[in-house]
């Protein structure tokens, strides 16, 4: 996955504006990046393995100079990051340049096709294809619109695509099929991106691509139209409130701090979900026979937690499936009384948007909890809620997690409702409790972050680490080891504590960390005890709990104790000691949290 950006315009050099919007897109790929401008009727390159800062110190981006342009930011998926592999890809004359987001599937069969016509491929990209395609259709004859269109119709897969070709030097042709791609404008210059937050720099007049169509843009002008069929598509550009300042660091060392940081402000806005997308929701999945909380990652964990949420509180089997998973374990049986809940940062997740294509053809519900507006999800779901989290820069979901647990319970609580499963006394208090959380959170960031700076320190040189959680915080346990072993590449076990004694238990050795998760609820007896286990075989207990009883300081070599909250809610307030466990542990290790190695914000590849 990648990030694309094209800008136009009459008069001005675009190189300086293309930097700004590439950096931007950073947080979407950055094993390398390029440049391509055109000037005087030829095509510049600057293009190299690395991260933009690093490419632009060593060739300087700035000293390309023209009024159009188009650049990429990478995330490998065919041919290793190197310099030949970073778009823009270019055809055999070098006089069309490509940048792509996405997969072309059948670009071997294409690519054999265009060598066997003579062209020569310069790298192990799917992209580079693109250029040949549009090259091969020119020497046919084709003006360069008929060429880009009768090429892009040849290709099966995903793509947003930005193309600039000599032979019409004012106008950029771009596309989209599944990867994203937005349009903005202004008095003489036109944009298209991966992402609405980097036009936000130059202009906040926005208008998405929809699936399957392209876009002709030249300075003064925008051209729409279907991809299946050439029909002119009418579009709106809407003005978009949303300042560029929200995406940047305020001041953080790092986003994810900044993020973890944020959360009781982004909690505050998922509370304010649109209370009657929530009701039709909450209609659908209580008239399905069937529900299936879909997602990956992080995302998943707040499906996990959700499924235990809705049992207790709705009655509700929620089932989480990893997205990645879904279609060989229920594909086939999937149902038109099915319900999806997909739930997606990105709403651009290919795992997640492959299992709800697939169920949408049986003809089940598509729901979905998302954060990214215009995102692919939010097209497809029948409804969807949106979190209001706020963009989320650093790989490491954070405040997205929260937010998404925060429309969960929300959820639940408008299905227990309909179904009669709560007194509205017990409904009222636990409405009361979610909606002080921001200000529980808060405490917590004030009271925690010092404290856990300490346990960072001493679990910074671990051989591996160990979570162990039960009941509403087993997805809670699951999510603080995805967030140290991801930013700080510390090998690390998650699992519900009962399933110790069936084999982890054998890890356990001399001072071995292990982070244990108690809620005063039905399983804290149990979880004690398995903390025991663990404790009489040399491991060094760190426990996030509300309790601080004898029973727990008893089984806590360091206890970090967080404010009271009912166990229900327990999910939201001790993830953030673990977020902060992650952030500060890589800081330590001397890594970067907001970049770490080989992973993407949003993965859109299968
Ligand atoms: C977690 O920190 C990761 N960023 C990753 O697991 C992420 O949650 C996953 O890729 C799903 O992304 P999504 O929510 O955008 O679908």
């Amino acid at each position: 996955m990648c990030g694309i950006i094209g800008i136009v315009n009459i008069s001005e050099d675009v190189s300086e504006k293309l930097f700004k919007g590439l950096k931007l897109l950073e947080y979407r790929g950055y094993d390398s990046a390029g440049m391509a401008v055109i000037n005087n009727g030829n095509l510049q390159i600057i293009k190299d393995k690395g991260k933009i800062d690093e490419i632009h110190e060593k060739y300087d981006f700035l000293t390309l100079s023209g009024r159009i342009g188009i650049a990429h930011t990478r995330w490998a998926t065919h041919g290793a990051p190197d310099k030949v592999n970073a778009h823009p890809h270019i055809d055999c004359t070098g006089s069309i340049a490509v940048v792509h987001n996405g997969i072309i599937e059948n670009f071997m069969d294409l690519k054999t096709e265009l060598a066997e016509q003579g062209h020569k491929f310069r790298s192990r990209t799917d992209t580079e294809v693109v250029a040949h395609l549009i090259e091969e259709n020119l020497k046919r004859g084709m003006d360069v619109e008929d060429a880009f269109v009768n090429a892009i119709r040849r290709l099966k897969g995903a793509y947003a695509l930005a193309v600039i070709s000599t032979a019409s030097p004012d106008k950029i042709f771009c596309a989209r099929v599944e990867s994203p791609l937005v349009l903005g404008i202004r008095e003489g210059e036109v944009y298209c991106s991966s992402d609405i937050p980097s036009l936000l720099l130059f202009t906040n007049k926005i208008a998405p691509l929809d699936n399957g169509e392209y876009a002709i843009i030249s300075p003064n002008n925008v051209e729409i139209r279907r991809i299946s069929d050439g029909s002119r598509v009418r579009k709106q550009f809407k003005k978009i409130d949303m300042g560029v300042e929200e995406a940047k660091k305020e001041g953080y060392p790092h986003y994810m701090l900044k993020e973890i940081f944020e959360q009781p402000y982004s909690i505050r806005y998922a509370l304010n979900v649109q209370k009657n997308y929530l009701e039709l929701m909450a209609d659908f999945i209580d008239r399905s026979s069937r529900l299936f909380l879909v997602a990956a990652g992080t995302s998943y964990h707040a499906g996990l937690v959700g499924s235990y949420i809705f049992s207790k509180l709705a009655r509700i089997t929620g089932m989480p499936v990893i997205a990645s998973e879904f279609v060989s374990r229920y594909g086939d049986s999937i149902t038109v009384d099915d319900s999806i809940l997909a739930i997606s940062q990105s709403g651009e997740t290919r795992d997640v948007l492959w299992a709800v294509e697939q169920a949408k053809m049986r003809g089940a519900t598509i729901l979905a909890i998302v954060n990214v507006l215009a995102s692919t999800l939010t097209r497809v779901a029948r409804i969807y809620l949106h979190q209001q989290s706020g963009p989320e820069i650093g790989v490491a979901a954070t405040k997205t997690y929260t937010g998404q647990l925060t429309i969960l319970y929300q959820l639940a609580f408008s299905l227990a409702r309909k179904r009669g499963k709560l007194g509205q006394d017990e409904m009222d208090r636990f409405i009361e409790e979610l909606n002080m959380l921001p200000d529980v959170i808060d405490m917590i960031l004030k009271k925690c972050d010092r404290e856990i700076l300490e346990v960072a320190n001493e679990i910074k040189d671990a051989k591996y680490v160990i979570f162990l959680g039960r009941g509403v915080n087993t997805g809670t346990a699951y999510e603080g080891r995805l967030k140290l072993m991801e930013i700080s590449y510390i090998p690390s076990l998650a699992y519900p504590a009962g399933e110790n004694k069936h084999g982890p238990i054998s890890l356990i050795e001399k001072d071995v960390p292990v982070i244990g998760l108690v809620q005063d609820d039905e399983t804290k007896k149990l979880m004690i005890s398995n903390l025991h286990e663990v404790r009489s075989r040399g491991a060094k207990t760190y426990v996030i709990s509300s309790s601080d009883d004898e029973e727990v300081r008893e089984v806590s070599d360091v206890l970090i104790k967080v404010p009271r909250v009912s166990a229900l809610f327990t999910p939201i307030t001790y993830v953030v000691p673990l977020q902060l466990l992650a952030y500060h542990t890589s800081v330590l290790r001397g890594l970067d949290p907001d970049k770490p190695r080989n992973l993407a914000k949003s993965v859109t590849v299968i």
